[in-house]
């Protein structure tokens, strides 16, 4: 695993975009892991500006999957899909602006007569596609990746998990009340996700200072879900300060990042 203590939001949103726009550049049919929540915001914002600024490269042959979906959330008042559906929201913060097509674009089907086989729908979808290049990835403030919640199989695939209260909470923000916030998910397994070639995890907030220690630090365990990333062959993990803040090899993580050779990239 590779940790990268940067001075800003802005810094991770600059080292991020890089990283995907290399990915496009080798690859213009690259696969890209899109997350949710207000981590990657930064990132996806300083990757449409250099798109739209025509420095950033086109996208038009990428495929796009995201992590996860919420399950019974009503449709819009138009019939559409729910603002705070993952679909939407996706469309809205990253792959509208980067002029990827909705065609273009992968999520885990929510309806109600789907669920029983939508993980393993989901699942041959992205094993189709070749599989995934880059996945953004964030961490909940209780460890979790992407919503496998503690106590997730280290080796789950695509399936329906209910939220934790804190989660609840902690996305209660995106909703009128904490009440309409769903209770139940699909989301890719832990196992699905360290199939895709590289993990970029981004972490901002002294408020998962405590989940980045246990998942960078910690022990291998269910009973945080970050910690899978260990297993990874190739995982970046991007840190402002307060998010870094409870590292032991902070100093050591510092240290390997501005020794690092140039041509080897993240
Ligand atoms: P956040 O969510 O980026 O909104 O903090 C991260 C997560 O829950 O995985």
């Amino acid at each position: 695993m590779e940790v990268v203590p940067l001075g800003s939001a802005a810094e991770i949103a600059a080292v991020a975009a890089d990283v995907v726009e290399a990915v496009v550049r080798r690859k213009p049919a690259a696969v890209l892991g899109l997350a949710t929540g207000s981590t990657p915001l930064p990132a996806y914002q300083e990757l449409i500006r250099r798109h739209q600024a025509g420095i950033g490269p086109g996208y038009h042959d990428v495929t796009c999957f995201n992590l996860d979906e919420y399950v019974g959330l009503p449709p819009a008042p138009d019939g559409g899909v729910h603002a705070q559906s993952y679909r939407a929201t996706i469309a809205r913060e990253l792959t509208d602006g980067l002029g990827i097509g909705p065609d273009q674009v992968n999520g885990p089907d929510p309806g109600p007569g789907a669920l029983p086989t939508a993980g393993e729908r989901y699942e041959a979808l992205i094993e189709k596609a070749g599989g995934v290049d880059v996945q953004f990835l964030g961490i909940g403030s209780d460890g979790h990746l992407a919503f496998n919640e503690p106590g997730s199989s280290l080796a789950s695939r695509t399936r329906i998990k209910t939220l934790t209260a804190q989660t609840r909470a902690d996305n209660a923000r995106f909703f009128g009340s904490p009440g309409e916030v769903p209770t139940h998910v699909l989301t890719q397994g832990l196992g699905t996700i360290l199939e895709a070639r590289h993990l970029l995890l981004i972490a901002t907030g002294e408020g998962k200072a405590a989940a980045v220690a246990a998942a960078v630090e910690g022990p291998l365990s269910a009973s945080c879900p970050g910690s899978v990333l260990q297993l990874h062959p190739h995982a970046t993990v991007l840190l402002d300060p307060a998010a870094a803040s409870r590292l032991d090899r902070l100093a050591y993580y510092r240290e390997v990042y501005a020794a690092k050779p140039a041509w080897q990239g993240l």
